[in-house]
């Protein structure tokens, strides 16, 4: 399941909101029956990026007088945006950074009023390549208080970059702005981009469905990179982005690499409020603690029940969640390719590293990222410095495919105050070539927007599927403008792996 299993409540923020008191409890008692000029109602299941943007986008493109329910088995929105408190100070739990070419986060940021923040220091931080013996590569470390001098640096660690992996980092930077290149294309004018029934047609259509079919490694050899960027520096990228190796599709490691390039930036104090801000700006009724257990297809409505005993009908439902570590019942079954999510562990320490794990006879010597190679071996994916108090006090994130246990912290850390664990169903564990669920999952008003997450996950393309979930929707259920449809639509009938939910 996609809830923190061993994350103690009381040290993740409670960041409770305060969302349209009248819709709110207009929503406690569901009305039993709609009355023909009574407004259709729209159920979106989860609060991440992907359920609040379909409610945006469905406010956005659709002037008809229509309700909308927004259903959160947690307590807090923002799904897997989502802020952990470490002795006091909050850091992103989740997914923490959004690239510049982010456009619908930077609109929802513009929309909200939300601030920006900038990492700190630009790009000067060390970054350390650990293979479990040695460190391979190492840059220097930055974080100088004279502007200058991290000028120096950072060009210094261009330089050595460029020393070990020669012209293939170029190469890489291409792959990927060709890529994010064919990405932009979703935010074309509605006039000329068409509404898409299936994530193969959305892919296609801006060039990027063959990235899914092959492995990242293969599409960077034919890109011309040398084996030695993509065991090392590649190999990091994608085991820090998504907790996997280059056998990930080029299209998730084009996105994963994007990820690490210049100008990330977050919101400050949490990139969970875009998900709050939409919500409230859409006008929709928020349910907290309120778990979707089946899903009914009464003929022309939804029937959803809840772990709290209600039942709501609604014109549309939206699942804008992972289907894939769930059980709601849906009636009729609907099926979906099988698709399994790759749990990332993220561990916060409040401490201190031990340089002699690394071999090293002082702290300071320890990059501030330690990134790592593909080898079972190997207990971690990384190891970042969140926060540096002084010399002898800091906050750490390990990324790891298993749970770190505490020998084996006691081993990485000489001083340990305090661990918080988070088990993340993270992402889809990515393979090539990739089969995709349908976006419309009964033919009628069930919509998926986490079809799209194993193209590549990320809160933005959470929300560029979800603005086209809210454009189908229009487009189907409310039919008001002739919609283009790009008619390359292929019957769900012909998938061939299929999951009975
Ligand atoms: C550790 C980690 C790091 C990441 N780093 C980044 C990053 O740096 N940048 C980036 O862009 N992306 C990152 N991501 C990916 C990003 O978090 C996701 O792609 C994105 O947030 C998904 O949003 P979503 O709305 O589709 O799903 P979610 O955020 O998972 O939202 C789904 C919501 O539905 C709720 N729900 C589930 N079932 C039910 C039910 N039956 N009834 C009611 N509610 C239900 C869940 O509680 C959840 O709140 C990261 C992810 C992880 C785990
Ligand atoms: C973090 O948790 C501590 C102790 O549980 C609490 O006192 C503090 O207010 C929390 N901080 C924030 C910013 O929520
Ligand atoms: C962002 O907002 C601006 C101004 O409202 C608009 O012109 C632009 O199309 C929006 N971008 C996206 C990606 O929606
Ligand atoms: C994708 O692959 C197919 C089959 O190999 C090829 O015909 C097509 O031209 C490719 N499309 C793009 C955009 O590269
Ligand atoms: C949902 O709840 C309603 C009302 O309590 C009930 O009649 C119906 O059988 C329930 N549906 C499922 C699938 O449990
Ligand atoms: C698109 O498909 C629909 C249904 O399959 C069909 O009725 C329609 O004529 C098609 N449109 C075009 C432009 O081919």
């Amino acid at each position: 399941m996609l809830s923190p299993v061993d994350l103690s409540l009381s040290t993740i923020l409670l960041l409770l909101l305060l969302i349209s008191p009248p819709l709110s409890s207009r929503a406690q008692s569901p009305l039993p029956s709609r009355s023909p000029d009574e407004p259709p109602t729209v159920c979106i299941i989860g609060s991440g990026i992907g359920g609040s943007s379909v409610a945006h986008f469905l406010r956005h493109y659709s002037s008809n007088p229509f309700s909308i329910r927004i259903f959160e088995r947690h307590g807090v929105v923002g799904g897997r945006m989502a802020m952990v408190n470490v002795s006091g100070e909050t850091f992103e739990a989740g997914a923490s950074i959004l690239h510049p070419k982010n456009f619908h986060a930077v609109n929802y940021t513009k929309l909200l009023d939300l601030k920006i923040k900038k990492p700190s220091s630009s790009e000067s931080f060390s970054l350390g390549i650990w293979d479990g013996k040695t460190f391979v590569f190492k840059t220097l470390k930055g974080g100088c208080k004279v502007p200058f001098v991290d000028k120096i640096v950072s060009l210094a660690n261009s330089v050595l970059m460029f020393v070990r992996y020669g012209f293939s980092l170029l190469r890489m930077e291409s792959f990927v702005e060709s890529t994010v290149d064919g990405f932009l294309k979703y935010y074309e004018s509605t006039e000329s981009r068409p509404v898409f029934e299936t994530v193969d047609e959305m892919l296609k259509w801006a060039g990027l469905y063959n990235l899914t079919t092959r492995t990242l490694q293969e599409e960077l050899i034919d890109a011309g990179l040398s084996p030695l960027l993509l065991q090392e520096l590649v190999t990091v990228i994608t085991r820090i982005n998504y907790g996997q190796s280059v056998f990930i599709s080029g299209l998730a490691g084009a996105v994963s690499l994007a990820g690490s390039g210049g100008g990330l930036w977050a919101i400050e104090g949490g990139n969970w409020q875009m998900a709050a801000g939409l919500i409230s700006h859409s006008d929709a009724a928020l349910h907290l603690h309120e778990e979707i257990e089946s899903i009914s297809y009464l003929g022309e409505r939804y029937e959803l029940n809840s772990t709290e005993g209600n039942s709501y009908k609604c014109e549309v439902a939206v699942v804008a969640t992972p289907l894939d570590e769930l059980n709601i019942q849906f009636n009729p079954q609907i099926s979906i390719p099988e698709r399994k999510l790759q749990h990332t562990h993220a561990t916060f320490v409040r401490g201190l590293l031990n340089p002699a794990y690394f071999g090293l006879n002082a702290v300071s010597e320890i990059p501030e990222l330690v990134g790592t190679i593909e080898d079972p071996d190997l207990p971690f994916s990384s190891i970042s410095v969140l926060k540096q108090r002084d010399e002898k006090d800091a906050t750490y994130k390990i990324f790891s495919r298993k749970r770190m246990e505490d020998t084996l912290l006691d081993s990485i850390f000489s001083v340990r105050q305090e661990t918080i664990r988070i088990n993340w169903g993270a992402y889809p564990h990515y393979k090539a070539p990739e089969v995709f669920a349908p976006f419309i999952l009964d033919g009628q008003h069930l919509y998926y927007v986490n079809a799209f997450e194993n193209a590549a996950s990320a809160m933005e393309t959470s929300a560029v599927a979800a603005e086209n979930i809210a454009r189908l929707i229009v487009s189907r259920f409310f039919s008001q403008e002739p919609l283009i449809s790009s008619n390359l639509t292929s019957d769900s009938d012909g998938e061939p792996v299929h999951v009975d939910l």
